[in-house]
């Protein structure tokens, strides 16, 4: 790879399109999507969370769970599936047999859950989807709450296009997400759409790194063994396994930001402060926040609002430009 040039970013707002939320009608069909109805009993939200696998993971359980205590009207039960599917599968089975108001879940891949769907339509529980969507019936559920991460994977793409030029071949480590799921295959597909017409920008190594710290530092090691003198760009699909890969880079003996570039998702505070000390190059955000936004769905629903299939969240591209200034405000 040759020369390197200038730095861009566009740093964005983080808001949720509650917006789309303000057109949303009253239907009829409060008892068939919720027993809360007109009584008075506290909104009783079943929600199963992917895991603990992230830094991201542990803002949003917190924003869910802070979220839900600051309602006096929700009462959550939160079950943690602990990356593993079949948990996800029998807490929501368990949540239809408490006969819940509403049923909330972060799908830890996209493929297998349509027979536990149904079950909770034929229970006359409404599913909401937070974070990750599912390859299911959409009338199985009411929304999805979370991220675009096509365009996520295009903007890191992006950013690489404009920051990191050359005149020869650019090679590209890429730490894939947990195998399946929606971040994980949305980031790759909108990276690689991206890509496709500009040959020299070559992806020479691609495994899964499960968006891990642990796994992102193996895989890394790994990497390097085979390619380490080849490798310009890390392309890793969350901030954890970046900071993985950084501590393997250096270990090796190169310096991450500097010999090899490192691109990731998420924004978390570490990421940040990685990007100020000039080992991380870039990070795209994506929004964990989406408690708030949670509650105030799953009372609409029980009180028979209609919502879009999806609620999208707004997010911005942050770099070495201004990380420093945003540090001091990122709230995880
Ligand atoms: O689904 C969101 C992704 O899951 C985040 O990017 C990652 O950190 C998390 O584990």
């Amino acid at each position: 790879m040759k020369k390197l040039k200038g730095m861009f970013a566009v740093a964005g707002t983080t808001a949720l399109a509650l917006s789309l939320l303000a057109g949303c009608g009253a239907s009829n069909s409060a008892s068939s999507t919720g027993k809360q109805g007109a009584s008075n009993h506290k909104i009783v939200i079943g929600f199963s969370q992917v895991g603990a696998e992230s830094g991201w993971r542990t803002a949003n359980t917190e924003s869910i769970k802070s979220a839900a205590a600051a309602d006096s009207n929700i009462e959550l039960k939160f079950s943690d599936a602990q990356q593993k599917q079949e948990n996800q599968i029998k807490a929501i089975r368990s949540f239809i047999a408490q006969k819940v108001d509403v049923i909330a879940f972060s799908p830890v891949v996209q493929t297998g859950f349509e027979p536990v769907l149904k079950e909770a339509k034929a229970a006359g529980i409404p599913v909401i989807l937070t974070d990750r969507s599912v390859d299911a019936d959409p009338s199985l559920y009411v929304t999805m709450i979370g991220s675009d991460f096509t365009q996520e994977g295009k903007k890191a793409a992006d950013w690489m296009l404009n920051n990191i030029k050359s005149d020869g071949t650019v090679n590209i480590a890429e730490l894939e997400g947990t195998v399946g799921s929606a971040p994980a295959v949305d980031r790759k597909k909108g990276f690689d759409e991206e890509i496709k017409d500009h040959p020299n920008y070559k992806v020479i190594k691609s495994q899964s790194g499960d968006f891990t710290r642990s796994k992102g530092k193996e895989v890394m090691e790994a990497f390097l063994k085979s390619d380490g003198k080849k490798i310009d760009v890390v392309f890793a699909h969350n901030d954890d396994m970046a900071l993985g890969a950084i501590q393997a880079i250096e270990e090796y003996g190169l310096k991450p930001g500097k010999d090899i570039k490192v691109i990731s998702m998420d924004g978390i505070k570490d990421a940040f402060q990685a990007m100020v000390d000039g080992k991380l190059n870039a990070s795209i955000e994506c929004n964990p926040l989406l408690g708030p936004t949670l509650m105030q769905t799953a009372e609409g629903v029980v009180a028979g609002k209609k919502y879009p299939k999806w609620i999208k969240s707004e997010e911005g591209v942050f770099d070495q430009t201004n990380a420093a200034k945003e540090l001091p405000n990122r709230k995880y």
